[in-house]
């Protein structure tokens, strides 16, 4: 079953952004583009880099190992390099501020 877990204040994650956590066990990214919130699998679907640290710009993450870019809301990459997704989970900020995500 899923259900939605705190993680950290959305104050703490600047713009163009991410920071990596984990809830039960998976390893997931939290990203901030425009002050929109994100969050995807923290692992890169060509050869499983970790995207913490990728360079965020109008939705997108960059892989910081081969440059692959993936849409942060949909998960598609860009390219020819892999077409495989990366998962993405349902994101909300609650009333306090704290970021929520649901897995
Ligand atoms: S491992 Fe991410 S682009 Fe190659």
């Amino acid at each position: 079953m899923t259900s939605y877990h705190n993680t950290f204040a959305a104050s703490e994650l600047e713009n163009n952004s991410n920071k990596a956590i984990s809830i039960n066990g998976k390893n997931i990214l939290i990203c901030n583009s425009g002050g929109d919130f994100y969050a995807i699998d923290n692992l890169c679907t060509h050869q499983r880099a970790e995207l913490e640290g990728g360079r965020i710009r109008n939705c997108f993450i960059s892989c910081p190992l081969h440059g692959v870019r993936f849409n942060l809301e949909t998960g598609k990459p860009m390219g020819q390099m892999t077409n495989i997704p990366l998962a993405t989970y349902p994101i909300k900020v609650s009333e306090t501020g704290i970021i929520q995500v649901e897995v």
